[in-house]
């Protein structure tokens, strides 16, 4: 299929409108007019590409004053932008471990940080999804050696849309003296008092990241963490030094979404409003949403013909909603995953949730 996104709530499938409930743009910004406009403008002033890498000559200025922003909305000491999500964790986790020796990671992470941790030098144990009581006696029986090691975890899970028990977390990191890797690409936006995610940095060890592809509706990804490992990484972190800077456009749409996501309370508020109502009409047709608690809601079928069946039926219905498959989640919870946005407006969820029961109807 060809497939083009008009916003986070249409998308064109071959040439056809569909309500779009696959975009990872939660607050629609991909399409604001303040993003528009910096693009614009800092091709302008800057051209469409950087040519070189930022340790060369693509360390522009704008680089410094957003992570300066970011430093100070994740109350980090630094902060340091990558060129996407990905990168930025297959290749820190491995600069990571030249200072550690294991990697604890939820066993629902992102295939990025599983990459990372994997190509490390680091020992990888992977603890039951959310399960704090497995991670803890996991860290018993490692702490107290030589090696130390960090803890890896989402704070919004990407497949399941639930939250990570950032306090036990917290408890089990200070406990152990392993700090704390947080991945806040889907909580960037959408969650934190300044919709800056859901984990301050602080001065300890602990690294916080975030996406600007996702709610910041642009591109790239930073790290918030203290001064002397963002030097560390500088030197010694390949995804950072062996690659292209960001083009100034993507640079001048970062800016201006940190200006105003801090002040997007409203849309926000609106946005958990919509998730919440629609968990409670999806349960009330018999759905299993799982833990979902953010604007990312699966519905879990089970079976993948089931997912198939079900993502068919809603395309037949002008409705994009693709099924997500093992080896994507777990054998067994194929499902749809629902992303909202706060463009999407309550006659969309009508719309979704009548299609549902059609579908349950002819099944
Ligand atoms: C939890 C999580 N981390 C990292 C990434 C990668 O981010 P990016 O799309 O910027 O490469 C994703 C992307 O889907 C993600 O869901």
């Amino acid at each position: 299929k060809s497939v083009v996104s008009l916003s986070s709530t249409e998308i064109l499938c071959d040439g056809e409108s569909f309500l779009n409930f696959s975009s990872n743009d939660y607050l629609g910004l991909s399409q604001h007019p303040l993003l528009k406009e910096r693009a614009i403008e800092y091709i302008q002033r800057y051209g469409v590409g950087s040519g070189a890498s930022r340790l060369l000559s693509g360390n522009n200025g704008i680089y410094e004053s957003i992570e300066k922003r970011l430093a100070e909305l994740k109350d980090a000491q630094a902060a340091l932008i990558f060129s996407s999500g990905y990168q930025l964790n297959a290749t820190v986790l491995p600069a990571l471990a030249g200072i550690a020796g294991h990697f604890l990671c939820d066993r629902f992470v992102h295939n990025s940080l599983l990459t990372g941790a994997l190509a490390s030098k680091a020992s990888f144990h992977r603890f039951q999804h959310n399960n704090c009581l497995d991670l803890e006696q996991r860290l018993a029986k490692l702490t107290g050696r030589e090696t130390g090691g960090w803890i890896v975890s989402e704070s919004v899970f990407g497949m399941n849309g639930d939250l990570a028990n950032l306090d036990q977390l917290e408890r089990l990191s200070m406990h152990s003296g392993f700090p704390l890797f947080i991945d806040e690409a889907h909580a960037t936006g959408v969650f934190g008092e300044t919709g800056m995610g859901l984990v301050k940095a602080g001065r300890d060890e602990r690294v916080i990241m975030g996406t600007f592809g996702k709610g910041c509706g642009s591109f790239g990804a930073y790290l918030a963490c203290t001064e002397k490992l963002k030097s560390y990484l500088v030197n010694f972190c390949s995804g950072f030094i062996y690659t292209t800077a960001l083009p100034p456009p993507v640079l001048g749409t970062i800016a201006a979404a940190l200006e105003i996501i801090p002040g997007m309370y409203r849309e926000r508020q609106y946005l958990h409003q919509l998730a919440e109502n629609t968990r409670i009409r999806l349960k009330e047709l018999g759905f299993d949403v799982g833990n979902s608690a953010s604007q990312i809601i699966p519905i879990i079928v089970g079976t993948d013909a089931n997912a198939v069946s079900l993502s068919e039926w809603l395309y037949g219905n002008q409705i994009f909603a693709p099924a997500i498959r093992p080896p994507t989640v777990p054998e067994g919870t194929a499902r749809l995953r629902l992303s909202l946005s706060s463009s999407h407006r309550e006659a969309d969820i009508d719309k979704l949730i009548n299609t549902l029961k059609q579908w349950q109807h002819q099944e």
